[in-house]
Order: structure tokens, then sequence, then C-alpha cells
């Protein structure tokens, strides 16, 4: 965790996905320095926990169940957020998944599915969370991308397809909004220690081998030039900084923070 310097001392988040890995850590580092922080997922039990992990340290905290791909859970989530707190300063688009397969064995029911919640489930976000910030006096809003976005993954054309889409919506809608004082940026990680690995083939393929997750992690990391995946906390930093003040003159850009696997 880093040193408390309340960098988002009295602003309010919301963010996706919320109850695992990085929104997860996000969501905590954002409180630790201050925000009001709602959280949402579509797994309630996870996402009341960072609620509840929030609260415990004195912070603040209200957490939704949330698909991101229902479109009334935009509207009535950004509603609440603004009767509650009377502003929305930070968007952090985070919910996603991982289908892999080849284009030739992969269904277009899977297909769709990542595409619908990594890609539409950021296009809504956008959508009610910058009519809620322009009530306000602007905001910064990070959405999660991939370094899978920028390099091409056999297996992958889903998700990168998705991710690659994300940062490309990200730079459109940063000039939409850049008169309003909102600012839009994406964030591309490499590979980070998270769950989300488990609906991969990799995983799969790995675990037929009985490899533990430790030695599944190393096998991961070997293109990584640091050797090595990231902790969730490292792709929250990055996080922070986009949402405060201090990227102020910041915006349509794409943060990579992938060890140097994109090198
Ligand atoms: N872990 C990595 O290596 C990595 C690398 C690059 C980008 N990312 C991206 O980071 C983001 C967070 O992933 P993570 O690695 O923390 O994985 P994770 O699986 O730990 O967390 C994802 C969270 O999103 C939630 N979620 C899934 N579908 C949802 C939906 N329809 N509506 C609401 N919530 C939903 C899950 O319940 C989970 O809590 C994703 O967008 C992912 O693509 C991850």
């Amino acid at each position: 965790m880093s040193q408390k310097l309340e960098r988002v001392k009295d602003k309010v988040a919301f963010i996706t996905g919320a109850g695992s890995g990085i929104g997860k850590a996000t969501a905590l580092m954002l409180a630790q320095e201050g925000a009001k922080v709602a959280v949402s997922d579509i797994n309630l039990a996870t996402v009341e926990t960072t609620r509840d992990e929030i609260l415990a340290f004195g912070g603040q905290a209200t957490a939704y169940h949330q698909d991101v791909v229902n479109e009334e859970t935009w509207q009535s989530i950004s509603q609440d957020i603004l009767s509650k707190w009377e502003k929305l300063d930070i968007l952090v688009n985070n919910a996603g998944i991982a289908l892999t397969g080849n284009c030739e064995d992969m269904s277009l029911e899977n297909w769709r599915k990542v595409l619908s919640i990594n890609l539409d489930g950021v296009f809504l976000g956008l959508k009610y969370c910058v009519t809620a910030m322009k009530k306000g006096s602007g905001g910064s809003i990070i959405n999660i991308a991939s370094a899978a976005g920028i390099k091409a993954l056999a297996g992958g054309g889903a998700y990168c397809a998705s991710k690659t889409a994300v940062q490309m919506l990200s730079r459109c809608v940063a000039l939409e909004v850049a008169g309003d004082n909102i600012r839009v940026n994406s964030v591309s990680p490499g590979g980070v220690i998270t769950a989300i690995w488990q609906s991969t083939d990799f995983w799969q393929k790995l675990k037929d081998k009985k490899i533990n997750d430790d030695a599944f992690w190393q096998a991961m990391a070997k293109p990584v030039p640091l050797k090595r995946f990231a902790q969730a906390e490292e792709i929250a930093q990055a996080i922070l900084y986009l949402a405060s003040d201090e990227s102020k003159f910041v915006t349509g850009t794409d943060l990579v923070i992938d060890g140097g696997y994109r090198a």
C-alpha cells in the first residue's frame, strides 16, 4: 500500500469489477487516499467484502450489484452516487473477462460475451458517467485496456480486439469531453496476478500438466523483460495517478504498465 498522501481526498470515485484483482486494489488505494468510493461487481458478495474492508479502516464506501452490460444499472447507480455524494469525479471502467480460443474454435456466443462486457460495458460507463460528471466541475475517467490490445496473442482474438477498441474509444471520448474538463485515458497492463487468468486456455493447459500456480506465473512471465507478472497494486498506482490532479494535463493517452513486454 502506498504512503497516505491523500492525492484524491474528497473526490468521489466509481470503480467497476471491484470485487477482485485490479478493481479491488484500486478501490482500496483510492479510499486510503481519501476518496469516497462507490464499488460495483457482478459478484455482490465479493464487492461487499471490498466495501467492508474500506469501512473497516475508516474510509467511505458504498457497494452495488452491477452487470456492466445492463444499461439501467448505469443510469440508476450514477444517479444514486449523485444523490449520495453530490458529484462524480472519477470513473474506473475496470470490469472485464478473458475468454480465449482460436477463431475457428471460439463460439459466436463467447466472442459476443467478451466484446459485450469488455467494450459495451466501457461504452455505457462513459455514456452515463460523462453526463454525471458534467453536473460537476469535470472529472477523470480511466478505462482498463491491456497490453494485449497492442501486442497480438494467438488465441486471444476476442480479448485483444476488445482491448484495442477500448484504447481507441478512450481517445475519441477524450476529444469529445476535453472542453468539459473531463479527462479520459486508458491503462494497459501486461500480465497481472489475478483470477482472470483462470478462465483462459493458457491456465487450463498448464493446469493439465499439473503445474502449480507459482510455476504458472513464472511460465507466463518468460517473455516479460522484468521476468515477472505485476501485483494488482502496481496497476492501481497508475490508476491513482490518472485519477488525481497530478495528471491534470494528461488526457487521450494510454499508459502501458507491462514490465517491458511491449518493448
Ligand atoms: N490480470 C491481467 O493480467 C490483466 C492484464 C491486462 C488487463 N487486465 C484487465 O484488468 C481488468 C480487471 O481484471 P482483473 O485482472 O483484476 O481480473 P479479476 O477477474 O480479478 O477481476 C475482474 C472483476 O470483474 C468482475 N466482472 C466480470 N464480469 C462482469 C460484469 N459483466 N459486470 C460487472 N463485473 C464483472 C468480476 O466479477 C471480477 O470481480 C479487466 O478489464 C482485465 O481485462 C487484466
